[in-house]
């Protein structure tokens, strides 16, 4: 029997990889990331698996990514970003080349083979709206552009303003995801839970940045994977966006208490002074809650695994892999 066929991008990060592995048991999955298979250790257990075919390549080179192109594909999955503020603030163009002009460069030949993309966005696109929670129709509320933090949130929006614009040009079918403070097994240990659960298990303290009251509506990977499945196989959720978040509010601090309590080793946090440590070029936001009734009401789906049970997970995962834990790991 022939199997549906997929495309991923970013398929060796973190929310890629565990795409693929829920991807493979009933799908070609078509990988195309800029890391090679044997640097991917999110990739380890699926590296064999016959369905699997990974490309190495770069969003920003055209023709590598035309000579990837699976023409009969169902869906493009487009998740190769930079990501982590960290990162965007060391190198802004590197940010807007991948994001922007590799996006670009992918909905070209979307358009041409009339390939579904499934876009992965971001809660950032909200900026700072006050208008809590957040509708997908919500307006976006932003910060001046010597704030870079609004780099990444408006690197994502002129890509979401290219799919809509595309789409009513020439009905290139899309749906946009937002995820919020995605969290799991795998991520780069420089977010919060992840960086949290990564220090704690190696005996030094996590940061509480500043005075740990900025709430996040952490949602666990397993939730997010089946969300993006959810809109990429539904055909009401073409030309749409939709918010995949946990409806539930969490403070910082008390994700950290539950890390430091769920590793159980003794440990506390440090306070990390983000005005100190960053200066004016950051800003941070102070509650990020994501209106989710429309995808409930479309996808059928909602965020089911709360903070406690997925940081558990988290700690379960990290101590039975120690590659992750190895040093350096979180800079
Ligand atoms: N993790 C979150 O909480 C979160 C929140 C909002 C949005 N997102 C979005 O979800 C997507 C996946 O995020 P993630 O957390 O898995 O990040 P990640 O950094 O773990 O994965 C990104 C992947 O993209 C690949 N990549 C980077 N540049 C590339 C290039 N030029 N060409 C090809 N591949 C390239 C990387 O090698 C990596 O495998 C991103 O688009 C990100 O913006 C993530």
């Amino acid at each position: 029997m022939n199997l549906p066929k997929v495309m991923v991008t970013g398929g060796s990060g973190f929310i890629g990889s565990h795409l693929i592995d829920a991807l493979l048991p009933d799908h070609e999955v078509y990988v195309f990331d800029i890391v090679p298979l044997d640097k991917a250790p999110n990739l380890m257990d699926a590296k064999d698996h016959p369905h699997l075919h990974y490309t190495v390549g770069d969003i920003r080179d055209p023709a590598a990514l035309r000579a990837f192109w699976i023409p009969d594909a169902e869906v493009m999955y487009h998740l190769a970003s930079v990501v982590g503020i960290k990162n965007y603030i060391a190198d802004p163009l590197t940010l807007i080349d991948i994001s922007v002009i590799g996006t670009r460069h992918l909905l070209e030949i979307a358009r041409e083979y009339n390939t579904k993309v499934l876009f992965t966005s971001t809660s950032e696109i909200y900026g700072k709206n006050p208008a809590i929670p957040w509708d997908e129709a919500g307006d976006r509320v932003l910060g001046p552009t010597s704030i870079d933090r609004w780099s990444y949130s408006s690197a994502k929006a002129v890509c979401e303003h290219m799919l809509y614009g595309i789409h009513r040009a020439s009905g290139l079918p899309f749906t946009i995801v937002r995820f919020f403070n995605a969290y799991g097994p795998r991520q780069n240990p420089f977010f919060v839970v992840s960086q949290s659960v990564y220090k704690a298990l190696r005996g030094e303290e996590p940061l509480l940045y500043d005075d740990g009251k900025m709430t996040r509506c952490f949602t666990y990977i397993s939730d997010i994977v089946q969300g993006i499945i959810a809109a990429a196989k539904n055909p009401k959720a073409v030309g749409e966006a939709f918010n995949l978040g946990n409806s539930v509010e969490t403070t910082m601090k008390e994700v950290i208490e539950t890390v430091i309590q769920e590793t159980n080793n003794g440990t506390s946090y440090r306070i990390f002074d983000t005005q100190k440590e960053y200066g004016k070029v950051y800003e941070d936001i102070p509650r990020r809650v994501p209106k989710v009734s429309k995808a409930d009401e479309v996808l059928h789906w909602k965020a089911t695994i709360q903070v406690r049970e997925g940081i558990r997970r988290t700690i379960e995962w990290a101590r039975k892999n120690e590659w992750w834990l190895e040093d350096g790991r979180n800079t």
